[in-house]
């Protein structure tokens, strides 16, 4: 078989490890695989390369995509043309890693054979418990705490800190309790302002420097909205620029010098974590596995510890945001962490 693999949507630090373990199995079992540069762009305009074991070795140590990816073009009124152009490329069928949008427009194509791999940073698709991408977002956000905490006691001051996540909050958690952050805000938790207040006037009393992690999503309005973004899904409404907005009204609130950080694109650039490598190697195999086997439609997600073939519908509902009173909340509030 011809089998095509593509990257989609915006990159997460495993995409290449993607790549890699996918063309390895294949090739082991007599494929020839192909790759589809910059994501839909490549069907477009026929701009493949050849995935060989050479092409491939050791890119899995690295962020990015090897192949390129667009967060741009969809398939929405193009669909008979991307049925043209796929058709001259001659596959079998199509191994992609891409998040819920990239999948909602290639469903759209008729008769397309498909396998996916769930892929973010914010762990935010449904149907898989983990996400690749988001243990290396973690251990950059953790990274970077532990590093400003050193500026924040010395100046005495408090640091926001902004993570990805877009309207959901895992990788603010995830990253505030790898590092024992102060406080932790994320958009499925509006936040107390008051309680927030008299948390921090506290720890003025005895505590030299404040680390706050502030997912982009969250929010210093009361109540979060909903709305449909570009592929169709609920998500809630974000209030970008929230590291800015919370360290100001620290100041106008309490006299407490803060500063705040974006942490933007690292979180997506580092190259990927141990765990993350394992997750991508063990995701590769079993998308090359079902693509021997003939198994379109499914997709790798990562069920109680286990990579496991599931429907592909099951990684395009609903966004899989942090349950208000997750565990890891409670886990976080016996910490100390203000949440
Ligand atoms: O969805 C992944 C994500 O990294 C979000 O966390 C972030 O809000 C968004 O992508 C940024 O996208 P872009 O690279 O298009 O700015």
């Amino acid at each position: 078989m011809k089998v095509g693999i593509l990257t989609g949507g915006g990159d997460a630090p495993g995409l290449n490890g993607i790549i890699e373990s996918a063309t390895r199995a294949l090739l082991n079992m007599g494929h020839e695989v192909v790759g589809i540069c910059d994501g839909f762009e490549g069907i477009y305009e026929g701009k493949t390369m050849p995935l060989t074991l050479d092409a491939v070795r050791g890119s899995h140590a690295f962020a990015g995509t090897l192949l390129g990816t667009s967060n741009r073009s969809g398939t929405e009124g193009r669909e008979k043309e991307f049925q043209a152009a796929y058709e001259k490329l001659g596959l079998e069928g199509l191994i992609v890693a891409g998040g819920d949008g990239t999948f909602r427009c290639l469903q759209a194509i008729e008769g397309l054979k498909l396998i996916g791999v769930p892929k973010t940073i914010d762990n935010d698709l449904s149907g898989t418990d983990v996400t690749f991408g988001y243990d290396t977002a973690c251990s950059v956000v953790s990274e970077a705490i532990d590093s400003l905490r050193t500026t924040a006691v010395a100046h005495k001051r408090i640091v926001v800190v902004e993570t990805m996540g877009r309207t959901s909050g895992w990788i603010a958690l995830g990253g505030g309790m790898a590092s024992m952050a102060d406080a932790i805000m994320i958009p499925e938790r509006p936040i107390d302002l008051s309680a927030f207040k008299t948390f921090l006037l506290e720890k003025h009393k005895s505590q030299r420097g404040i680390i706050v992690v502030a997912s982009e999503g969250a929010t210093l309005e009361q109540s979060v909205e909903r709305e449909l973004d570009k592929s169709g899904a609920s998500v809630l409404v974000a209030d970008y620029g929230i590291g800015e907005k919370l360290s100001k009204w620290i100041e106008e609130q309490i006299d407490w010098e803060a500063r705040h950080i974006v942490l933007g694109h690292l979180q997506r650039s580092h190259p990927p974590t141990t765990t993350d490598r394992f997750l991508t190697s063990a995701m590769g195999i079993i998308a090359a596995r079902l693509a021997d086997q003939g198994q379109w439609g499914k997709a790798a997600a990562f069920i109680k510890g286990q990579v496991t073939p599931v429907p592909i519908e099951a990684v395009m509902g609903e966004p899989r945001n942090v349950e208000p009173n997750h565990r890891w909340v409670k886990l976080a509030q016996s910490l100390g962490i203000f949440i």
